[in-house]
């Protein structure tokens, strides 16, 4: 079968898209004929080798970590599909190898394709969406009537983002460049700074969480806008503990993971505030919410651009560029 995998670390011309043998399907797993996967940043971050610390793949590696598709067969023990049934999922871990014509993953990790989704637009999905559904609830602890701050709302996990937390009852407010103002009043934000001209510490006060993604570089001044006891979630930098202990990292990232993340939390308890990280863990269960949710209407897909498999490496690019509005699509024929 075709699919996208580097021999090597390098930049976006590592890509090589070839053959590689069709996947297995052990028992309770499922293979998916894909339609379409979707370029995230740890894509291109994995090509860099900037995941070295925390695994080291053999190579080939295969590339791409969520996806739409259709079931093409499914393995012993499996009930819940049966062959074409149109599904999207996120792989498990470092499982990955979306960018493939099929793929393999345990059942548990896949639900139904939202009805109303095109096949790109529900491989838009799953990683981002499941993302900030955990972040926010389940590391943020979102309820109704709080007032949130996202980072880069234009982005891949920020249209996500104000989507998933105003259909919860929060007040979003986000950052963004001036000409996405459009965009962000559509998907219902209250307030959009635009974060060349403005700085949120001047505009915003008494907030319940940060969703942070960008990085170290906006802690300090989301700290400000921070009401007693909010809490800062970001996904990126270092993992917590927890996370950590369960990749094959060795001994010493372990330490500076440690170390890492007591410094973070003591700089947040200067401030009042509480520090918390995540990464975003592949849930078929969760998945179906998400599911439900858009086909109730409340979220939507914003998609940048779609290449052919073919043209994986300008993919890539255009996700290095940090300028995406939305999702970056591979299209798998
Ligand atoms: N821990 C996890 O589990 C996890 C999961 C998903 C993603 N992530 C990480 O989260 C980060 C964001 O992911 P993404 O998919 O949303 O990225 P993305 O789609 O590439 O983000 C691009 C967007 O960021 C905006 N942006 C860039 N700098 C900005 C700034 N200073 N202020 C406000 N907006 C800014 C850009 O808008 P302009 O063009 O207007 O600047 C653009 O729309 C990545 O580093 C990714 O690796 C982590």
């Amino acid at each position: 079968m075709k699919a996208a995998f580097i021999t090597g670390y390098g930049g976006a011309d590592k890509v090589i898209v070839g053959e590689q043998p069709k996947p297995d399907i052990p028992s309770g797993h499922i293979r998916i004929a894909m339609k379409a996967a979707s370029v995230n940043p740890i894509d291109w971050k994995t090509v860099k080798g900037d995941l070295k610390a925390l695994f080291k793949p053999p190579f080939p590696l295969m590339l791409g970590s969520d996806g739409a598709g259709i079931v093409e067969s499914v393995g012993a023990d499996v009930s819940e599909f049966q062959p074409g049934d149109a599904v999207y999922f996120r792989c498990h871990k470092l499982d990955t190898g979306t960018f493939a014509e099929y793929f393999t993953l345990p059942a548990e990790l896949v639900a139904s394709k939202p009805k109303n989704m095109t096949f790109e637009q529900a491989a838009a999905m799953p990683l981002v969406g499941l993302t900030v559904m955990q972040a926010l609830t389940e590391k943020g602890g979102m309820r109704a009537g709080d007032k949130v701050l996202i980072h880069a709302g234009a982005g891949g996990v920020g249209t996500f983002a104000i989507q998933y937390a105003k259909t919860c009852g929060a007040y979003v407010a986000t950052t963004a460049s001036k000409k996405r103002n459009d965009l962000l009043t559509e998907l219902g934000a209250d307030e959009i700074i635009d974060y060349h001209s403005q700085n949120i510490e001047d505009e915003l006060a008494d907030y319940d969480i940060v969703l942070d993604t960008l990085g170290e570089s906006v802690h300090d001044a989301s700290y400000k806008i921070l009401k007693p006891g909010g809490v800062l979630v970001t996904i990126l930098g270092i993992p917590d503990n927890e996370t950590i202990a369960d990749y094959k990292a060795n001994f010493i990232v372990k330490w500076v993971a440690r170390l890492y993340n007591r410094k973070m939390q003591k700089r947040a308890a200067k401030r009042k505030a509480v520090y918390k990280h995540h990464l975003m863990y592949a849930s078929g269960a969760q998945l179906a919410e998400i599911t439900g949710l858009i086909e109730a209407g409340k979220i939507k897909a914003i998609l940048d651009s779609t290449y052919p498999l073919g043209q994986i490496k300008a993919a890539f690019e255009r996700s290095m560029t940090g300028r995406a509005q939305g999702k970056i699509i591979i299209k798998i024929d």
